[in-house]
């Protein structure tokens, strides 16, 4: 009789029921709730920041203490670090990068961001042109990737990780790698918010969502969605006043 252990592998599907209108809603409320709280940390925190940086500038140039000019160095450095800390924290919170630049190059982005902050390598196989889709769904696979991968940047201490993105037929596909430590599905969602509310959020949109991983070999997130084409005329943002009005805040400032 072998004695060799059972390779610890897991997958969890999840096809939660369909939550209706109610979900869908809550979810806008959550994306509403996000942008209105990126756009003041950018308008009121972001620009207070600036306005300090600039009075630090000044008193540098003023001093002829090389003591003082150093603690003013010092200052300018832990602020403008709080100033890129700020300006990731707006990032993740607002998906305007979706509407400004599109799912697929968001999703580029997002990874190559995430690469260069870890040093973990990015293999992206992403559709070269993908009509734009129904709004709801373009963010929840936005948000995925966003929470996926920062998985793999918090937990995984992977080499590589791969995020593939397709359309096949009436569904759309989103694949999300790593080749990390792994971990076990079935008692992760009792620790974190992440992949709870990733699962909540395919479901509410009809789709379903498949976690297998495996200690030492990594873990795969694969989330399929229906394709629903966007609902006003291309470009996508142009039949969507609600956008407009967040742009145009948005640029005004
Ligand atoms: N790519 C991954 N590699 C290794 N472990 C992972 C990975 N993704 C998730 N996990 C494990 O699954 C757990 C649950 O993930 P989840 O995203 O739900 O929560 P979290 O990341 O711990 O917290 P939160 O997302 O609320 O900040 C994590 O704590 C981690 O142990
Ligand atoms: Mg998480």
């Amino acid at each position: 009789m072998s004695h060799k252990a059972a390779p610890k592998s897991h997958t969890i599907d999840s096809h939660l029921p369909d939550l209706g209108d109610l979900s869908r809603q809550l979810l806008k409320a959550q994306e509403e709730e996000r942008r209105r709280i990126s756009r003041e940390l950018h308008d009121e925190t972001g620009q207070a920041l600036m306005v300090l940086r600039f009075h630090l500038e000044m008193l540098a140039g003023d001093t002829k203490s090389e003591e003082e000019k150093a603690k003013i160095q010092e200052s300018l450095e832990v602020l403008d670090r709080a100033i890129e800390g700020l300006r990731r924290t707006i990032a993740r919170l607002s998906p305007r990068v979706l509407e400004e630049l599109g799912l697929v190059a968001a999703i580029r982005r997002q990874a190559l961001v995430m690469a260069k902050h870890t040093g973990i390598k990015a293999h992206l196989e992403l559709p070269e042109d993908l009509a734009s889709m129904d709004h709801d769904i373009e963010v929840a696979l936005y948000r995925s990737v966003q929470e996926a991968l920062h998985n793999v940047a918090k937990h995984s201490r992977a080499n590589n990780f791969t995020v593939r993105l397709a359309r096949s037929g009436s569904k759309i596909s989103l694949q999300i790698e790593d080749d990390g430590v792994g971990f076990s599905p079935r008692t992760a969602p009792e620790r974190g918010f992440g992949l709870t509310g990733l699962r909540e959020r395919t479901a509410a949109l009809g789709g379903s969502v498949r976690i297998h991983s495996e200690s030492g070999h990594g873990t795969q997130i694969r989330i399929l969605l229906p394709w629903l084409a966007d609902r006003p005329p291309k470009p996508a943002s142009a039949g969507n006043p609600e956008i407009h009005r967040h742009l145009a805040a948005a640029r005004a400032s």
